[in-house]
């Protein structure tokens, strides 16, 4: 078992997630969004998020991997599942779960930009601003974190954990066989 000590609790998260849906309702007031989830580790925040909209809103997901096996990230991203409808004139709000090196973001929001929303806008739940390579424009982020690794909320650790209702750091237990 790894210990998992809380950072966030759900409470802190869900009362965050409102104001930011809050903006959004104010911010889109007569328009439509268009949520863009990327797989999985977006589905918690997303539907918290859109739960709280009053804005027509619809959604589209997309699920994106890094190229090789490897923990260094080797410049490209390949993108496994794709969007199901087209953006174009759409107001897209794409939705991350954490923001970490950038990498992912550089790649992704020049294609969608390139396939014509009337606007797109980036919201994430986490930022790790420590750990950034590329700069990547965030509109908003839920709560700015330290360098460490987190886990619940739709974030995983070896695919584990993403259920937690809140945001926890992973001690990783020494000289114990993980599973
Ligand atoms: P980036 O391309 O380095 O910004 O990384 C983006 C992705 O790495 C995120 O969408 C997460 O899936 C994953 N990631 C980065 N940091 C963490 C973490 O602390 N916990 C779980 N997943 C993370
Ligand atoms: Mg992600």
């Amino acid at each position: 078992m790894d210990k998992i000590s809380v950072l966030i609790s759900q409470e802190a998260i869900e009362t965050r997630i409102q104001e930011m849906a809050d903006r959004i309702n104010r911010d889109y007031a007569g328009q439509k969004v268009h949520l863009i989830g990327i797989l999985k580790g977006s589905v918690f925040f997303l539907c918290e998020l859109a739960k709280r909209l009053t804005v027509p809103t619809t959604m589209d997901f997309m699920s994106v991997s890094s190229y090789g096996a490897g923990t260094e990230f080797q410049g490209r991203v390949k993108i496994v599942m794709d969007l199901s409808e087209s953006i174009e004139g759409k107001h897209v709000i794409l939705v991350e779960d954490i923001i970490d090196s950038g990498n992912t973001l550089a790649y992704l929001l020049p294609i969608l930009k390139s396939r014509g929303p009337e606007s797109l806008r980036l919201i994430t739940l986490l930022d790790k601003p420590e750990r950034r390579e590329k700069e990547v424009p965030v509109e908003e982020s839920g709560f700015v974190i330290p360098n460490a690794y987190v886990v619940g909320y739709g974030l995983d650790y070896g695919q584990k954990y993403r259920n937690l209702p809140y945001i926890g750091i992973v001690e990783v237990q020494k000289g114990e066989n993980n599973g």
